[in-house]
């Protein structure tokens, strides 16, 4: 048995029994409610090494034995971690070269977690020891579907190790120093290196200004951790072949590139439902669009790993979920794609760090609080939802949103430098899409445009020749492509082309682009009979072949494109030269949608109503206070507040 086997989508969550092993009486009572919740799957043991491991080498899994087995009699499959996510105080002190040092070069004291070093050979052996214990004992127990592996991946460690390690990565990516220093261009400011010794990190005082090392440093970051999950994955593979997955998180390591060793994507969600800068749909959309990535990062289904069914204790802001809205929430989740909902954290531990983070189960003990009964009606409707587990549906658009993209634009000097940008600017493209209807995949830069009868591109400012080899070999087989300002400023180690951009790709898109300027002052634009505003930034486009539809009206750059398009091969390429208003987006998509002829799952929305499919079924949801509506198939939908439903396409399309 393996979680792919489940009849049913995962329901349940972060299970912690060790916080309550002198209370006996709290796991039977665990037992019972998570039978009225219909909990038929839990994560456990991710921070329970200092219950397992008391001393090096002795390990009692007396507690671990009496709740697996408590779980499966109950009817409750695991999702089993391995706990190197946080230490036992007797091994940072045994061994203090397990823990970080910070970027000033300062070791780390014991506490919190996510505080070790990647590279340090005893925490590996360490770790190994223990995932190899817990992979033999329960590796092949009935009610163990998967591993857990570690939690949630992140941080850097700077220590003299790490250091030496990523000058052997340099040397493999770069061969020659040579290389590396035309790479980074580090004539500039006299940074030449004349030895590998004198390479070192970004240290917090030392050399953060060459952002060809700040990328490499990301990425070599990125790929030791994920050398240290293979370890892991390994160690435990000795006796067990379970599915492996790790809770990633939205950012810091290349999630994309991590995603190729997991075997299946799972992500952790905790959006700031109903705050005061944005509408809730707005906040559903950030959660939709990391759903959508991590779906097609293996283009298929994902688990949503975490999501709290209340409150945060973490956020500015410790806002509750109002009545209604975890159901939506987590239906949003399946919609795009989730195979389950899962939450941190099935009861409020007593004490520490995260007493007031929301769970299932209350400091009160009973279902009788709103969380739990709301919790209980889902995991009741979910149970009824077979048929849409395992199934997936790829989008016919997808908007790129690329991680490494993001870091280089993010470290670069020039534009708006406090915000640049990034995700905001794909964020309202593929809310424009959204709001058409259409379903929408988040793919890395280097994701295969297959199939996809549009793809959307902006601020992808770092394009490497065979990245815009790619690009134009979509756009030149028929594809429709469009781009916006910032296109192929740079290469992949953040050297600007040289020949005017976009570069590699002026021909494909029939422009060149001679300067960008960053606003303080909106400015306007007309482009299919109406103006638009500009906001941040817009550049000075030279057309070459392509047809202009849109033009500055005001700057010094009045009469200049603004929006482009130019036909490549048998395909088109668009390029929007500014950051326009969300109603431009919305025009110009919806002339898109039609001319490409992507499927719209419904139409005629209000605001905060959009629709997903998902195999058989369409999931419209309504992320408003309001009543909401949709027209889908001829038939009118109404929906109230945090309303939704599941059509089939069988029955009720
Ligand atoms: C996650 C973490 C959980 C828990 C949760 C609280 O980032 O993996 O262990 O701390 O946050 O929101």
């Amino acid at each position: 048995m393996n979680i792919f086997d489940m009849k049913n989508l995962c329901y349940g969550g972060d299970y912690n029994p060790e916080q309550w092993i002198n209370y006996p009486e709290i796991w039977d009572e665990d037992m019972r409610l998570m039978k009225l919740a219909h909990v038929n799957c839990v994560s456990l043991g991710i921070f329970s090494w200092a219950s397992v491991e008391r001393e090096e080498g002795v390990y009692d899994f007396s507690w671990l034995d009496k709740i697996i087995d408590k779980l499966w009699k109950n009817g409750v499959y695991i999702i089993l971690a391995t706990p190197s996510g946080a230490r036992p105080a007797w091994l940072s002190q045994k061994y203090p070269e397990v823990l970080r040092l910070n970027s000033r070069g300062l070791r780390n004291y014991h506490g919190r977690r996510h505080n070790h070093c990647a590279s340090s050979p005893k925490y590996r052996e360490r770790v190994a020891a223990i995932d190899r214990a817990l992979s033999e004992r329960y590796g092949k127990h009935p009610a163990v579907v998967a591993w857990h592996i570690s939690n949630e991946y992140s941080g850097r460690c700077f220590c003299p190790l790490c250091a030496e390690n990523f000058r052997g990565w340099l040397k493999e990516r770069y061969g020659t120093l040579d290389e590396l220093n035309n790479a980074w261009w580090s004539a500039f400011w006299s940074h030449t290196y004349t030895d590998w010794t004198q390479i070192e990190p970004p240290m917090f005082d030392g050399e953060t200004s060459m952002q060809g090392l700040n990328l490499d440093w990301k990425r070599f970051c990125s790929d030791l951790t994920i050398d240290f999950f293979n370890a892991e994955v390994a160690a435990v593979r000795e006796f067990s072949d379970l599915p492996v997955t790790t809770n990633f998180l939205t950012d810091g390591l290349n999630f994309g590139k991590f995603s190729k060793y997991v075997d299946f994507v799972s992500w952790d969600n905790y959006p700031r439902w109903h705050n005061d800068y944005e509408n809730l749909c707005e906040t559903a959309a950030l959660s939709a669009f990391y759903h959508d990535m991590f779906r097609s990062f293996k283009a298929k289904p994902h688990l949503m790993l975490e999501s709290t069914p209340s409150n945060t204790n973490w956020q500015e802001v410790c806002k509750l979920k109002e009545p209604g809205l975890n159901a939506l929430a987590g239906v949003q989740a399946i919609a795009h794609g989730s195979e389950g909902v899962m939450y941190f954290q099935w009861r409020k531990s007593r004490g520490s760090y995260e007493k007031f983070h929301g769970a299932v189960v209350d400091h009160e003990g009973s279902e009788n609080t709103r969380v739990f009964r709301e919790v209980a009606e889902l995991g009741g409707e979910l149970s009824e939802l077979r048929n849409v587990k395992g199934s997936y549906t790829k989008a016919e658009v997808a908007v790129i949103y690329d991680l490494e993209n993001g870091w280089a634009v993010n470290d670069m000097k020039g534009l708006k430098n406090e915000h640049k940008g990034y995700l905001k600017d794909c964020l309202s493209h593929y809310r424009a899409l959204q709001k058409l209807g259409a379903n929408i995949d988040v793919i890395d830069a280097d994701a295969s445009f297959d199939g996809y009868k549009l793809v959307v591109a902006p601020m992808l400012y770092m394009v490497s020749s065979a990245r815009a080899a790619r690009i134009r070999e979509y756009i030149g087989g028929g594809g429709v492509f469009a781009a916006t300002y910032l296109l192929s400023y740079v290469n992949e180690t953040d050297l600007c082309h040289l020949g005017g951009f976009p570069g590699g790709l002026k021909d494909v898109f029939g422009i060149w682009n001679e300067e960008i300027d960053a606003l303080y002052k909106t400015q306007t634009f007309s482009a299919f009979g109406r103006d638009y505003e500009i906001r941040d930034y817009m550049e000075a486009v030279h057309v070459q072949d392509a047809e202009v539809l849109g033009e500055y009206k005001t700057s010094f750059m009045a009469g200049m494109p603004a929006l482009t398009v130019n036909r490549f091969g048998a395909g088109k390429a668009y390029y929007i030269a500014a950051r326009a208003e969300d109603e431009f987006l919305s025009e110009f998509y919806s002339r898109l949608v039609s001319d490409c002829k992507i499927t719209r799952n419904a139409v005629n929305m209000s605001d905060g109503v959009y629709a997903v499919r998902r195999g058989e079924n369409i999931f419209v949801m309504n992320f408003s206070e309001k009543d909401g509506f949709a027209r889908i198939s001829g038939e009118d939908i109404k929906l109230p507040p945090y309303g939704y439903k599941i059509l089939t396409s069988a029955s009720d399309i």
